[in-house]
């Protein structure tokens, strides 16, 4: 599937770096990873600011002033161990899959996107985002799911 990139070493991982969108009885949780880069070619210095900063900074803009900012709480974190995807995100909620999301870029677009999906699987009943369901700009964006926790049913399985 994909590997670390040396800068950005999935051991040195932080989750849940704290942000000021915490919401506590959000019922769906976004995660934007903060390490991610877009290009590692030589001149990117690693003490720029980074793509998924930048991601992270305009979601963080898009959450503050959205009529539905309590129904998702948005996390930093570095690294969700897709280095070389371009940008990437997470969502989960309770009970439902949990989404890998990935080749995502720093624009109001992409940040719109992912916060967009979160939401959506936060107010959804069932426990499977379909493809159809994600926005448009995130249908070819899926690089994994997870199905939910605790697994009560050993055959749980999504269509
Ligand atoms: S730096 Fe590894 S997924 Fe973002």
């Amino acid at each position: 599937m994909t590997s670390d990139t040396s800068n950005n070493a999935e051991n040195a991982a932080t989750m849940g770096v704290g942000t000021p969108q915490d919401c506590a009885a959000a019922p769906a949780t976004l995660f934007v990873c903060i390490t991610c880069r877009m290009s590692l070619e030589p001149g990117v210095s690693a003490t720029m600011t980074t793509d998924g900063r930048e991601l992270f900074d305009l979601v963080g803009l898009l959450h503050n002033t959205h009529p539905a900012a309590d129904q998702v709480m948005v996390r930093s974190v570095e690294c969700l161990g897709s280095c070389d995807q371009g940008c990437t995100a997470g969502i989960g909620a309770p009970g439902k899959f949990a989404y890998l999301l990935g080749g995502l870029e720093p624009t109001r677009e992409h940040a719109a996107a992912i916060l967009d999906c979160a939401l959506l699987l936060g107010q959804q009943s069932g426990s499977v985002l379909g493809r159809l369901q994600r926005p448009p700009l995130l249908r070819n964006r899926l690089l994994g799911r997870m199905p939910p926790l605790p697994l009560s049913n050993p055959r749980n399985t999504a269509p």
